[in-house]
């Protein structure tokens, strides 16, 4: 019998030690998805925090909060701004990205519009610091702002219409 990390027989040493490594990496490229933060990406585009589109709504105050929220979420919050994401019609528009944990969940990065109010704010950031999709249900709320991604959109206006049966 051979011991526990035994090289086997005709088998070049660096073989294994390539082997090991390629282990470690991938153990070590799982630790760090699953360690991966919940992200909010935040539409700042044309539209998106647009005093002019939406001149009721303080949007650099939205974002300090977000930003402030992140900052002391010891790590399990990340905020990130973006250009135009695609659908102005539902400004302000926040994408938010499971956590590496969620993502092993099987969750998907949901798209809220309609973020506007503060307490748009609030309901955003109690999900998302409560772990986010696959982690923690939004509130009925927030749910009622989900928007499909401009993708799932597309995909859905191409899907061929249902057979009548015969
Ligand atoms: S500016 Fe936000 S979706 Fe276009």
């Amino acid at each position: 019998m051979r011991a526990i990390g035994a090289r086997p027989p005709g088998q070049s040493p660096c073989v294994t030690e390539v082997e090991e490594s390629v282990r470690r990496l991938a153990a070590l490229d799982k630790g760090a998805a699953r360690g991966r933060p919940c992200m909010l990406v935040v539409c700042r585009g044309c539209c998106c925090g647009s005093p002019r589109k939406h001149p009721g709504t303080d949007h650099e105050g939205q974002l300090a909060r977000l930003r402030a929220a992140a900052a002391e979420s010891d790590g399990r919050l990340a905020i990130r701004t973006s250009e135009c994401l695609g659908p102005c019609g539902q400004a302000n528009l926040v994408v938010v990205q499971p956590s590496g944990e969620g993502r092993r969940r099987g969750a998907r990065a949901v798209w809220v519009g309609w973020v506007l109010s503060d307490d748009g704010i609030d309901d955003l950031l109690a999900w998302a610091t409560a772990g986010g999709p696959g982690m923690a249900a939004p509130s009925p709320a927030l749910e009622l702002q989900f928007v499909p991604s401009p993708a799932e959109a597309r995909a859905r206006t191409r899907a061929p219409e249902p057979r009548a049966p015969r």
